[in-house]
């Protein structure tokens, strides 16, 4: 919490600063623990802004969506550039939309700003030749495709289960497709549409399952807290698993425990560690119709297999059927569970 006229200093360090400036918490709603606490709305650092922007690659008379106002700044150097007539901006929160407005209009900017849903766009100003996200994606809504023009451009900061981070730049065919590749290192807070909002103790892991036991080589900390590039390729091959680490789980003979689920919360796993050092095997539990241990360790072998590839080698395809992830190439992919 910062005020602007108790601690002017502080406030105008953290404007001028390239960091994120958090502007709301909890989507605005009082946490029932305190400690609790989920960023819900920020200012990007500068930075990252100039970089986006830059990937858009922007000129006179392009029309442009944004989804995600937050303070409205990115909106305002939008229309700077295009101006307010080609700017399209929305936002889901209604008391963050109403503080963009104020924001644009006290500094002179008058784009078109929207209190709704952007994961299913804004088609009524479209099509446009650009489509920005400034909250992050799982999957990337196939509405953003459709309303852009053949040969526009869909920019969105990336995530998945597995790791956050990634920008993706699409180009929008004429067939309706949209295929692009990914820059690295950007965090964004997800698209609050996409939020997964499982537990693992309260809804995957249920006291009747019965899971199998069985032992592994795969180091789990060379999967679950591995270099980014690592993980961010891992993330592409298992699609739909998220993992937690559970430190001193009071289980008998179990320092450290790694777990895996699928975003259903169907199937999980977990492995783990004696405290044993240099140790080559763990145990690994496994319960539900997939084994998802063994996809952890099928996507960990293709990965050494490819050279250990990172995300500038990766790509994705977008059509109104789902989505494909590549490699290298887009005939190279798979599709994205
Ligand atoms: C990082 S902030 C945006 C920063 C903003 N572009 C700026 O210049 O200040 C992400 C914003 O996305 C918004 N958001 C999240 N889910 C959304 C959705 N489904 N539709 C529209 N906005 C959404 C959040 O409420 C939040 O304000």
């Amino acid at each position: 919490m910062c005020d602007r006229e108790r601690e002017p200093d502080r406030w105008w360090g953290a404007a001028y600063a390239d960091e994120p400036v958090v502007t709301q918490i909890n989507d605005g709603q009082d946490a029932e623990d305190p400690s609790d606490t989920l960023p819900s709305s920020s200012a990007s650092a500068p930075s990252i802004v100039f970089r986006m922007l830059e990937l858009l690659d922007l000129a006179p008379g392009m029309r442009a969506l944004e989804i995600g106002t937050g303070t409205g700044f990115n909106a305002a150097l939008l229309s700077h550039r295009l101006g307010d007539t080609n700017v399209t901006t929305i936002e889901l929160d209604p008391a963050v939309v109403e503080l963009a407005r104020s924001n644009l209009k006290a500094n002179g900017y008058a784009p078109t700003v929207v209190h709704g849903d952007g994961s299913v766009g804004w088609s009524v100003q479209g099509p446009y030749d650009r489509v920005m996200a400034t909250c992050s994606v799982k999957r990337v809504p196939y509405d953003w495709v459709r309303q852009t023009r053949p040969g526009g451009v869909v920019l969105t900061p990336w995530e998945n289960p597995w790791i956050c981070g990634g920008l993706l730049r699409l180009t929008v065919g004429d067939d309706g497709t949209a295929t692009g590749r990914y820059t690295p290192d950007s965090a964004f807070m997800l698209m609050r549409t996409q939020r997964l909002g499982l537990r693992l103790f309260r809804d995957v892991v249920m006291d009747e399952h019965v899971p199998t036991e069985s032992t592994t080589a795969l180091d789990p900390w060379a999967v679950a807290d591995s270099a980014f590039e690592t993980q961010f390729a891992l993330g592409h091959r298992l699609g739909d698993l998220w993992y937690a680490w559970h430190h001193g789980p009071e289980v008998e003979g179990v320092v450290t425990r790694l777990w895996v689920a699928t975003t259903d919360g169907g199937s999980w796993a977990a492995v783990d560690w004696d405290g044993t050092e240099n140790t080559e095997r763990y145990t690994v539990w496994q319960h539900g119709p997939r084994q998802v241990w063994k996809e952890v360790e099928a996507a960990h072998r293709w990965w050494l297999d490819n050279d250990r590839p990172g995300p500038d080698r990766f790509g994705l395809t977008v059509t109104p059927e789902g989505h494909t992830a590549w490699l290298d190439h887009p005939a190279n992919g798979w599709p994205l569970r």
